[in-house]
């Protein structure tokens, strides 16, 4: 069986962290191997877990593992052939040596390591599943867009680059020489490449790969995860559940003060099925006392899924399609809450078509079938981004 990766993301303090680990608690109880791994800097999972978790992997039950990737220590470990030549580069132009810990600054690294040991634990067969834990930023949904993150690095590094080639004008007044990469540095920019493009795959593969998006019953919260859905259906990942977090009992707020509050979450949570029915969606209510460690686990998984199997995956449908009507191919992107005057559609070249929404961009690979076909035009119906082909 190939290995699953359930993925939570959400804005901050929603409840992610809470739920991964209670996820990755009821797969172990159920007997599937399980990787509870954490792509925030700001590491909580030890709060969650009611025990220290760290750098390298820790056994906390019987089939519960449980990881929080550290960025410095993988720099100095995994990324030493790339970090040991940018610092070559910089003594080479008279500046300092640039350390490990500058180096974990630039942002994303944390969910590029993560994506590395995906690819690695894939391969080895190590795990049955792996739940990943994310932070509340923007690099995070952008990381998500892979394959694109093969380009992504390259982008990042080369800025770098010219950020630090800048700076060593500024500072030597003309350039010296440059120290040319070495080999090493090559062959690790090489593996980069290569294993991105295999975590591509296991992130394209609906079945393997789902994303669950954690919220709140508040408005902006909402927003902010219809918006999130949007680019991640724009990417391709398989969203297949949202778990409403943080709800207010009713019988709690039926007692007069809250009357107002009790109306407000019904309609927010109204709005929320509105938005992303026919959708999986859990509701998971407010503790009334702060729960840690296995109490807090075990009420988690059961709110949110009741005596079911987390390994499931809750939607049957990829969120690109192709489909051909009388002769005419069409190409499917479901992209909700999308405003037809915010996308944009174009062909890059023969092979690919380019779909912008608001500041977001998705080259889109055509099959064979379609790389000289002519674009009739797009329609949106039923959350559905239609682009229509007409083959020569
Ligand atoms: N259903 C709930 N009832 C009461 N408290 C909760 C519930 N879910 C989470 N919490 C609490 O809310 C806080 C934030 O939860 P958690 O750390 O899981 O969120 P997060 O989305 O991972 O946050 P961050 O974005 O900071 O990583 C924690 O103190 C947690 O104990
Ligand atoms: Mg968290």
């Amino acid at each position: 069986m190939d290995m699953r990766l359930i993925i939570y993301t959400g804005k901050g303090g929603v409840g992610k962290t809470s739920t991964s680990a209670a996820t990755a608690h009821r797969l172990s109880k159920l007997g599937y191997r399980t990787l509870l791994m954490s792509t925030d800097s700001a590491h909580s999972l030890g709060d969650s877990l009611g025990v220290d978790v760290g750098c390298e992997i820790k056994t906390i039950s019987k089939n519960f593992d449980a990881l929080e990737i550290d960025i410095i220590h993988e720099m100095r470990t995994k990324w030493a052939d790339i970090q040991k030549y940018i610092a070559d580069f910089m003594l080479s132009q008279g500046m300092g040596d640039i350390t490990a810990e500058e180096m974990a600054m630039f942002p994303g690294m944390e969910m590029i390591s993560a994506l590395f040991y995906v690819n690695q634990f894939s391969e080895e067969g190590r795990y049955d599943v792996i739940v990943m834990d994310t932070a509340p930023t923007g690099e995070t949904l952008r990381l998500l867009s892979l394959p694109e993150v093969a380009n992504w690095y390259v982008v990042r590094f080369y800025s770098m680059f010219k950020k630090l080639m800048s700076l060593a004008r500024a500072t030597v007044g003309k350039m010296t020489s440059i120290p040319l990469p070495s080999s090493e540095v090559m062959d690790s920019i090489d593996i980069l490449k290569d294993t991105m493009q295999r975590v591509g795959k296991i992130l394209d593969d609906p079945d393997r790969t789902t994303v669950r998006l954690v919220l709140n019953p508040e408005h902006m919260v909402i927003k902010e995860t219809m918006r999130a859905y949007t680019y991640l259906s724009l990417y391709n990942r398989n969203v297949d559940m949202l778990v409403v977090n943080k709800v207010i009992p009713e019988e709690a707020m039926e007692t007069g003060f809250f009357s107002e509050k009790l109306e407000e979450q019904r309609e927010h949570i109204q709005y929320i099925h509105d938005a992303f029915d026919p959708m999986e969606i859990r509701l998971c209510p407010m503790r009334k006392t702060e729960l840690r460690g296995l109490e807090m686990l075990e009420v988690m998984a059961q709110s949110v899924y009741g005596d079911g199997d987390p390994m499931e995956v809750f939607s049957d449908s990829s969120p690109m399609g192709f489909d051909t009507v009388d002769g005419v191919d069409m190409l499917i992107l479901k992209m909700p809450f999308v405003d037809i005057a915010d996308v944009e559609l174009f062909r890059v070249d023969a092979t690919s078509l380019a779909v912008r929404v608001g500041s977001q961009k998705r080259n889109i690979h055509l099959p064979d079938s379609l790389i000289s076909a002519e674009i009739l035009g797009a329609d949106f119906k039923d959350d559905e981004l239609i682009i229509k082909f007409k083959r020569e």
